[in-house]
């Protein structure tokens, strides 16, 4: 059996930036608008008034300061408060394969490989553009890239599925080199008229190379990896194929998402930490061995709380970084941008562990050593 390792990584995030003081004057012009418009509803309580939105409300309550977003003009709009993204003929590059492969390059430039050093890619993100065919199965054949393509989603945690997924799979011998993409325009899931939601998304790629140990120096061994589930539906996409049938595509339903914010939380804390050491215990790692976690981006005090109790310390920015103030929840992709960005530090030898979460609930967590 080979051991796996963390080659490279590579992340990529679109220059355009939302402020929360921005996407508020927005969404809160929209909502004086719906209120003035439907006055005399409200007043009969035929209808409920949109509730107005406060920047300050969202740093306290998130942590999120800004957000990099695919497009802009579009979500600000509140004609649309969505981003305006073109169709594309059948013969162009997809968006989202598009927006993956820019992050993919930066990982196999990192690594010095181009993609037909590849022999298997997966696409692990929260939503896919279409159906079929594979978004993953685009992306192999515009880097030239040999073996399987199959696309997988689990919400925010899905990257970590993947890490999980390519591990065994290169563990068993049926892959060398396993490109895990996570591809998230989640401006395009989001509802930007809902206030519970209109602030914690943002776009951003991110891309990981793992591959068999053939004694080559440099990368991050991959310790262990472990996911867990527990269904819950305190966080929805509900935006499907089968809408069709349901009759259900009404702009007014919008089943784009929703959530219960509070449960999430409450669900989320208790669950995260618990499957992260369970992979810990499963290698025997101990909080001490670990100098850094690497936490998925949802909430700073999801993060506060998910880093003391994998850790068993308080945690700082040095144990468990925090990118959500410029980037916001980038859902799968978060978890392998804060590593991207907080790691070199580590020194060869020193053991961090990956922890992401999301809608299902699903957890996934790994444990990485970084190489001499
Ligand atoms: N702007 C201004 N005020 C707002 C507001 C907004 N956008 N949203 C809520 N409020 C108000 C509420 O009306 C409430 O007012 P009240 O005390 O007068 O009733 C107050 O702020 C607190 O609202 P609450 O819903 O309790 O906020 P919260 O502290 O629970 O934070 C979330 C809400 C969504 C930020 C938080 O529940 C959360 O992050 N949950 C997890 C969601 C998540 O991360 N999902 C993805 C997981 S991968």
């Amino acid at each position: 059996m080979q051991n796996s390792l963390i080659r490279s990584t590579g992340y990529w995030v679109p220059p355009n930036v939302i402020t929360n003081d921005e996407l508020v004057a927005s969404y809160n012009a929209y909502a004086t608008r719906f209120n003035s418009r439907h006055a005399d509803a409200i007043a009969a309580g035929e209808a409920e008034a949109v509730p107005l939105s406060s920047s300050e409300f969202i740093r306290n309550a998130s942590g999120i300061e800004r957000r990099h977003v695919y497009e802009k003009t579009g979500i600000l709009d509140i004609d649309s408060m969505v981003p305006r993204i073109p169709p594309r003929p059948v013969e162009a590059v997809s968006v989202q394969a598009e927006f993956a492969l820019k992050s993919v390059q930066i990982a196999l430039d990192k690594a010095g490989y181009d993609g037909s050093d590849i022999d298997g890619v997966i696409v692990a993100s929260s939503a896919q553009q279409r159906n079929f065919p594979a978004v993953s199965c685009e992306i192999q054949e515009a880097i030239g890239a040999s073996g399987f393509a199959f696309d997988m989603t689990m919400a925010c945690a899905a990257a970590l599925y993947g890490l999980n997924l390519a591990n065994g799979l290169i563990r068993s011998g049926q892959a060398k080199r396993i490109l895990i993409c996570s591809p998230e325009l989640m401006t395009c899931i989001n509802v930007h008229s809902r206030r519970e939601v209109h602030f914690i998304f943002g776009d951003a790629s991110a891309a990981m190379i793992v591959e068999a140990d053939d004694g080559r120096p440099g990368g991050w061994d991959v310790l262990g990896t472990h996911t867990e589930n527990k269904w819950s539906s305190a966080l929805r996409s509900d935006y499907g194929f089968i809408n069709i049938a349901e009759q259900s595509v009404d702009p007014a339903f919008a089943p784009h998402l929703d959530q219960d914010g509070h449960k999430v939380f409450k669900d989320v804390v208790g669950f995260a930490p618990k499957v992260a050491r369970r992979m810990m215990q499963q290698i025997d790692l101990t909080p001490n061995d670990v100098r850094r976690t690497w936490l998925h981006q949802a909430n700073i005090r999801m993060v506060d709380m998910i880093a003391k109790r994998i850790l068993e310390r308080d945690r700082t920015n040095e144990n468990a970084p925090s990118i959500l103030h410029e980037y916001g929840n980038t859902s799968s992709s978060s978890v392998v941008m804060n590593f991207d960005m907080h790691s070199d530090d580590m020194a060869v030898g020193e053991t961090g562990v990956m922890c992401a979460f999301g809608a299902g609930y699903g957890v996934g967590a790994a444990a990485v050593r970084k190489r001499a």
